[in-house]
Order: C-alpha cells, then sequence, then structure tokens
C-alpha cells in the first residue's frame, strides 16, 4: 500500500514515523508548503517532498493520501484527494463544520474511495478498554459519566487559537470525548454548554468550557474542557450501579476499576494495555480497511456526528438554551 502524508507539523510527523514501523506500507511522499520545513521533514523520514497533491499524483502511483493539516484545509484536500480517486485518512475532526463534512462525505462516496477519520482515542487502551467494560456490564447500568481534557492555550500554532480555522475548544479539543461518548454509550440526545474566554494578550489567553450531555440511554455525561492548563490532562469517572471505572492520566495508578459486589475485589486495569501505541494501531487498522479485511471502528457518519454534537455545544453557548439533537434541533 503506498501513502502519501500531507503536513509535516505535529501529527504528520508522528504518522509519517508510525507509517514507517508497518509492513507492506511505502511511504511516496510528504507534502506541505513551507519549502525549509518540508525539507527537513523529508530528510528525516527518507520520503519524497511535494508542494501540492497535483504535484504527487503526477510524479506517484499513491493508493492513499493522509490528510494531517489544520482542520480549515481538510475539506478542500479530501474532496481532491477523493477526485483523484485515492482513499483517504483524514485527521480529527473531520471538518470545520457539518455541511463541509457531509459534502466530503458524499465526495468520497460517489468516487467510491474510503473516508476514514484520525478519532484516536478509540484505540488509546485507556478508552478502548473501558468502552469494553461498560458494553460487558461491569459498572452496572450506567448513570453519570464525567469527562475531562486540558491542554495549555494553543500559542505559537495560531491557527488553534482562531475559531475559523480550528473551530475552537469545542470542535478541536472537545470532538475527542464527543466521539467517545457516542461510541459507548450510542447517540447524544440533548446538549447544554456554558464556556468562559479571557485574555486580549497571547501571554494570559485561556478558554474553559463545559457541556452537559443526555445520551440516548440515559446516560448523563459531563464534559470539562480546558485550554487554561499548564500540561497535558485528561481523565473519567464512569459511575454505574454495580461500580465505577476512573483513569486519570496523571494519576501514578492511570486507571482502576471499583466495584460495590463484595466478591470482586478492587482492581486495575492491566498495565500491559498502556504498551500498545494507539497512533500506530490506528493506522494498522487503516490499512485493514483500505484492503478490505476490516470494517472501519470509526465510521465518516460518526465523525460527522462528533462535529454535530461540538455544533450544538457552541448554539447552546450562544441562546443560553439546550440543543437537542435527536430532533434535528440544531
Ligand atoms: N488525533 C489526535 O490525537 C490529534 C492530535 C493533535 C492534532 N490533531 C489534528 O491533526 C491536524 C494537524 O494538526 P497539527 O498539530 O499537526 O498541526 P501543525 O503542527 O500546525 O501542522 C500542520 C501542517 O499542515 C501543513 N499545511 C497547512 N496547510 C496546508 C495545505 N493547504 N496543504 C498542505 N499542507 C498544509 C503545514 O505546513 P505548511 O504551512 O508548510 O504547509 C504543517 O506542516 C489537525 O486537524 C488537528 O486537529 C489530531
Amino acid at each position: 500500500m503506498k501513502i502519501a502524508v500531507i503536513g509535516s507539523g505535529k501529527l504528520g510527523q508522528r504518522h509519517l514515523d508510525k507509517w514507517q514501523q508497518i509492513a507492506g506500507v511505502e511511504v511516496v511522499g510528504v507534502i506541505a508548503r513551507n519549502r525549509e520545513r518540508l525539507e527537513m521533514v523529508a530528510k528525516k523520514y527518507d520520503v519524497k517532498p511535494f508542494t501540492s497533491l497535483e504535484e504527487l499524483f503526477a510524479q506517484t502511483d499513491v493508493d492513499a493520501v493522509d490528510v494531517c493539516t489544520p482542520t480549515y484545509t481538510h475539506a478542500e484536500l479530501v474532496k481532491q484527494a477523493a477526485q483523484a480517486k485515492k482513499h483517504v485518512i483524514c485527521e480529527k475532526p473531520l471538518a470545520l463544520t457539518s455541511v463541509e463534512a457531509n459534502e466530503m462525505i458524499q465526495v468520497c462516496e460517489e468516487n467510491q474511495v474510503q473516508l476514514l477519520v484520525g478519532h484516536t482515542l478509540r484505540f488509546f487502551p485507556e478508552y478502548a478498554n473501558a468502552k469494553e467494560q461498560v458494553e460487558g456490564g461491569k459498572i452496572g447500568k450506567p448513570g453519570v459519566v464525567r469527562l475531562t481534557r486540558g491542554v495549555p492555550f494553543p500559542q505559537g500554532r495560531s491557527w488553534y487559537a482562531d475559531d475559523e480555522k480550528s473551530g475552537g475548544l469545542f470542535l478541536d479539543l472537545g470532538s475527542h470525548e464527543f466521539d467517545w461518548l457516542q461510541w459507548t454509550f450510542g447517540d447524544v440526545k440533548r446538549v447544554m454548554a456554558k464556556s468562559v474566554k479571557r485574555g486580549h494578550e497571547e501571554a494570559e489567553k485561556m478558554e474553559y468550557g463545559f457541556v452537559t450531555l443526555r445520551m440516548e440511554d440515559g446516560t448523563i455525561a459531563y464534559v470539562e474542557l480546558s485550554w487554561a492548563e499548564p500540561e497535558f490532562q485528561a481523565s473519567y469517572e464512569l459511575a454505574g450501579d454495580k461500580g465505577m471505572i476512573t483513569y486519570d492520566h496523571q494519576a501514578t495508578v492511570t486507571i482502576s476499576l471499583q466495584l460495590h459486589s463484595s466478591a470482586d475485589e478492587d482492581r486495575q486495569v492491566p498495565k500491559s494495555l498502556m504498551h500498545k501505541d494507539p497512533y500506530r494501531r490506528q493506522l494498522e487498522h487503516f490499512i485493514q480497511c483500505m484492503e478490505g479485511k476490516a470494517e472501519p471502528i470509526v465510521t465518516a457518519t460518526d465523525a460527522l456526528k462528533a462535529i454535530q454534537i461540538a455544533e450544538a455545544a457552541v448554539k447552546s453557548i450562544q441562546t443560553g438554551q439546550p440543543v437537542s439533537l435527536s430532533e434535528g434541533g440544531r
């Protein structure tokens, strides 16, 4: 399978690194615009540099492109690749808006190419295992779940801080949690959100958001999102009528399972789980999908739904009202 990566930034380089570890994959190119960094990255990963998809398509017989560029560029690049009959892997969030995402899905369907989306949380053992435990009934009937994700305010890479380019905190950061929630508990029924945004000077900017979601199965989810942390943090508490699973990225023992039943002692989820690299697992899965050996764990429609939840959160902030998704109330 011949792959080209678009983007030579953080995610582009991470993917280049992982692609090279996967048997049967040949990386035929990397695309970016800034010549200097492009040359440096191409040399580091020993791949050919290109400055456009046209150039790549003219000089290689690439099978799939892997879009690791800022969110506002996804729609154009994905459609262009699909029209050239190439399979597409696209970083999360799939697009800036649900309108764009629908168009991308349609163009990929028309051209009969796959559209695989990097909702990487589904490949993180901490999150994939928690879904399995919930579905296996370990915590009983889920009641209330709380998830948090926070990073420092995105400085330096200005497109993240520009809502017109990244979709802002709720789409950029929140789409991780929104996707995981719908994967684990089913569709979202209603969304209510609040946010605090502060700072005019670059150095003091921060944003914090809080989203309450009622899932179709009755579970209530609280999602805290922050662009105001000194360092990366993520956590969850999943409580049901038989027990609770907790995870804290910053804790020494990151995952634990506490059960009400006395027959079962409190347990930690096996440490061995934590050694699998989620990015590599994700890319290996995409190869299997493109070779027709697996059905996508994340569909493009799932990715669209994550965007719709983020849009509902933003609408709730603007109106001060809950927003219903199940009744098409976006
Ligand atoms: N799955 C995850 O866990 C995860 C984590 C972080 C980010 N992401 C997602 O990954 C994507 C990329 O984020 P990042 O942090 O890697 O961004 P980044 O570090 O700013 O890198 C973006 C890259 O895209 C290139 N680029 C921009 N516009 C382009 C265009 N029109 N054509 C070709 N190349 C273009 C830039 O280089 P030039 O300016 O030289 O073109 C740069 O190399 C985003 O959608 C983000 O949401 C996913």
